[in-house]
């Protein structure tokens, strides 16, 4: 069973041949509808259960749309809807939905969930989210990196703000693609020492810089997310934000990278909190195409898991 869990569990010259056949697929479909069918059918006569315990835009349409570009059909079925908001537990659910879809994508709160499903499940699971990571999110953006500035290996991406799921994966990407990472934020919202140690090991230079400024010097990518998270509580909000000011991403921080860094934000975004619109709406922004990216790195990601 391939699952597609973690940008540290899946082998790194699969993921490299996940960004690869993404870029393919993309180029292949340059100026057609996005409802036209791809040319080849790989998941002609799949069924793709997309199943959602938080709100999502991205996730949503993109896993939705590319499947269905790929030949399969599709259900988005909401966690508070089944059985599973009821008392259900995750092991049945794995192995009743495992009767009727070829394919799980589920977004939810607690990781072990999703380690639940793929342990029971008889199909394939993508994480499409979790508290702790979102490695769909992380493979868009490698994709996005490259189509605009070549390999990502070797290069220097800054993360500012919350040491978060997205930084997480994106840590985790360090140490398989081989970048450099460094991340910038306060202590208390430090990403976790886990995984910062993993991709040291596999030989990334990680590291973790308090003065904003001084983190983005000769930055190739600048990166940014929400302060305040989907499983955090709304009582944090003013404390997150009094810790995160001093990593705002605007103008100032950004003159302070390379003259061709690149800004990469995951959305949703808050504007002028975490980001300023000068620089979300600025030259050196690609945050529409990393949305649009989700699409064909995905589409990847579901060809890698069913093995066509
Ligand atoms: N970036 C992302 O995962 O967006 P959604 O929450 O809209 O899916
Ligand atoms: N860190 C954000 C990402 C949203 C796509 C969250 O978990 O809410």
């Amino acid at each position: 069973m391939t699952h597609f869990l973690d940008i540290n569990k899946t082998d790194a010259a699969a993921l490299r041949a996940i960004i690869d056949q993404a870029a393919a697929m993309k180029q292949a479909r340059a100026g057609r509808p996005r409802g036209a069918p791809d040319d080849e059918q790989p998941l002609a006569g799949r069924m793709v259960a997309l199943i959602f315990e938080k709100p999502s835009t991205r996730t949503r349409v993109s896993f939705d749309v590319g499947a269905r570009q790929l030949g399969a059909q599709t259900m988005v079925l909401s966690g508070a809807d089944m059985q599973l908001g009821h008392g259900e537990t995750i092991a049945d659910t794995a192995r009743v939905l495992s009767r009727y879809v070829d394919l799980i994508m589920m977004r939810t709160f607690e990781e072990d969930t999703i380690l639940e499903m793929a342990e029971h499940a008889s199909v394939p699971v993508i994480n499409g989210l979790t508290n702790r990571t979102h490695p769909c999110q992380i493979m868009a953006d490698i994709l996005t990196y490259e189509e605009h500035r070549g390999p990502i290996r070797g290069k220097r991406v800054v993360w500012c703000g919350d040491g978060n799921n997205v930084c997480a994966s994106f840590i985790h990407a360090a140490g398989q693609f081989g970048f450099d990472f460094t991340f910038t934020g306060p202590e208390q919202l430090d990403p976790e020492p886990g995984f910062v140690d993993e991709a040291r090991a596999r030989g990334a230079d990680i590291r973790i810089e308090r003065d904003a400024m001084r983190a983005v010097e000769g930055a190739d990518l600048v990166v940014t997310d929400t302060w305040v998270s989907m499983h955090d509580s709304q009582s944090s909000r003013e404390r997150r934000h009094n810790l995160l000011r001093p990593y705002q991403v605007n103008d100032e921080l950004m003159s302070h990278a390379a003259p061709d860094a690149l800004f990469m934000h995951c959305l949703p975004a808050h504007r002028d909190e975490e980001v300023t619109s000068s620089v979300m709406d600025g030259p050196q922004s690609v945050i529409f195409d990393e949305a649009e990216n989700r699409l064909h790195a995905q589409k990847a990601i579901m060809r890698y898991c069913l093995g066509v």
